[in-house]
């Protein structure tokens, strides 16, 4: 499934107001996550609301090389029996990771501390992603790094330790690629791995750890960070789990409806993780109507139906501790901050310059072509707006990210002339049915 070939150019018109029900696909954090761990887990591991998108398959072919038998029920249940902590298999084929950042990093984890040769790849995208962050812990585990390509990219080719040596790690930023490269890897040493984060990344992996039978600790750390202890070799077993809504997919929908005047929309079974919220958090300061409906536990998240009706929102600060719940959403909030009162100002972004794209770049190059007054002074970028839509009109450029793409096309359903994106064949990695379900809620989305 090679998109990069064959781009889909798409544009978005402004016209009516937005309404009716939809449920986001399922998180994609949680989906990489439950299919490795059902790998690693003795027994079947089966999971409904799994994301059927292309990052997520990627890491599905990635557990079959490594000897789990992974299947779909024709009720769109996965099913994933795994090989157990220890079992892997050497794959006899490169994974290729198309454009799966949290994929191919957590399975260098999983991978590199067992005693087989593996070699990474992934797309045009990935491979300008830095993977020293992870390298750099797996090689005091006793990884070695046979092969890579020029600073620390892939493609590259990892060879485990017969015995992979538990350590103690504190992240360098706040990411939960790293932290949980280091916990998958530890899952097979002999003693405690401890991570530390001086700022706490999202928990998906620790939460999941525990529901799979680990024995796993998580204290908190300073003002806010965390330490997490997890105790390696245990025995995992296979559990049932339901992955609810994706709030970084939500964050699309829910961001059109603010904007789009007259719109009405309940975005369903959004997970409400406070480490993935904060984007919530801050267009509830700039004044938007979200209301949270039905809050209930599911698949160990709580989830909520979220009632968003459009609002005249206005500028604020986001500070820059707020940036690991809301790594993601930075793209999109770009664009409500473009259709708000007054200035909004984004601080301490460095870590968007290394996902699908630049991602600071893009968002200014995409403002830019839209006619929205913004500049980006060292790690900050500050948009302006006089609470009316922008002229739009230009075409966003989105270098392979579906983030760019989906954040521009939700631009274009307010800015006057509409906006374009060169490809929207990546916005499959993350939200396969983003275009039939914005249509259906009444966007003007549409190729060309
Ligand atoms: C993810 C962590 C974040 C995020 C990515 C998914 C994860 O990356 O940007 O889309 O599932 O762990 P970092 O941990 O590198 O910030």
């Amino acid at each position: 499934m090679s998109h990069a070939e064959t781009p889909i150019p798409l544009k978005a018109l402004p016209g009516n107001a937005l309404s009716g029900r939809m449920r986001p696909p399922g998180d994609k954090s949680i989906s990489h996550r439950a299919l490795i761990l059902g790998l690693l887990a003795i027994g079947e591991t089966r999971v409904s609301g799994l994301l059927e998108g292309d990052d997520v398959l990627r890491t599905a072919a990635a557990c079959r090389a490594l000897g789990a038998q992974v299947t779909r029920d024709g009720d769109g249940v996965w099913r994933i029996a795994g090989v157990g902590i220890g079992g892997l298999r050497e794959p006899g084929e490169v994974l290729d990771f198309g454009n799966a950042g949290t994929g191919s990093r957590l399975m260098m984890g999983v991978a590199g501390s067992h005693p087989v040769t593996v070699t990474f790849d992934g797309d045009a995208s990935l491979r300008k992603r830095p993977m020293g962050r992870i390298l750099d812990p797996l090689t005091r585990m006793g990884v070695t790094v046979a092969e890579q390509a020029e600073g620390g990219r892939v493609p590259l080719t990892l060879k485990g330790p017969r015995e992979t040596i538990p350590i103690t790690y504190e992240t360098p930023v706040p990411s939960a690629q790293i932290k949980s490269a280091v916990l998958l890897a530890g899952l097979n040493a002999p003693g405690t791995v401890t991570v530390i984060e001086n700022q706490a990344s999202r928990d998906h992996t620790e939460r999941m750890l525990g529901l799979f039978g680990a024995q796993i600790t998580v204290a908190p750390h300073g003002e806010a960070g965390r330490i997490i202890t997890l105790e390696g070799q245990p025995e995992l077993r296979g559990v049932e789990l339901a992955v609810p809504a994706d709030p970084s997919s939500a964050a699309f929908p829910i961001v059109s409806a603010l904007i789009t005047p007259g719109s009405d929309i309940v975005v369903e079974s959004v997970m409400t993780n406070p480490l993935r919220t904060g984007l919530i958090t801050t267009l509830l300061e700039m004044g938007a109507d979200i209301t949270f409906e039905n809050e209930r536990e599911d698949g160990g998240e709580v989830v909520a139906d979220l009632r968003v009706r459009h609002s005249a929102l206005r500028g604020v600060t986001v500070p820059p501790e707020r940036a690991p719940a809301m790594i993601d959403e930075y793209p999109i909030l770009a664009v409500a901050a473009a259709c708000a009162t007054g200035e909004t100002r984004m601080c301490g972004l460095h870590e968007l310059r290394v996902k699908e794209s630049d991602r600071l770049q893009a968002v200014a190059d995409g403002l830019a072509a839209a006619g929205v007054d913004h500049t980006v002074t060292g790690d900050d970028l500050i948009v302006s707006g006089d609470g009316t839509p922008p002229a739009g009109g230009g075409t966003a450029q989105t270098h392979l990210d579906h983030r760019i793409a989906m954040s521009f096309l939700v631009l274009g359903l307010v800015a006057r002339d509409g906006m374009s994106v060169d490809d929207g064949a990546m916005i499959a990695t993350s939200f396969p049915d983003f275009t039939p379900a914005m249509r259906r809620l009444g966007a003007d989305i549409s190729e060309g």
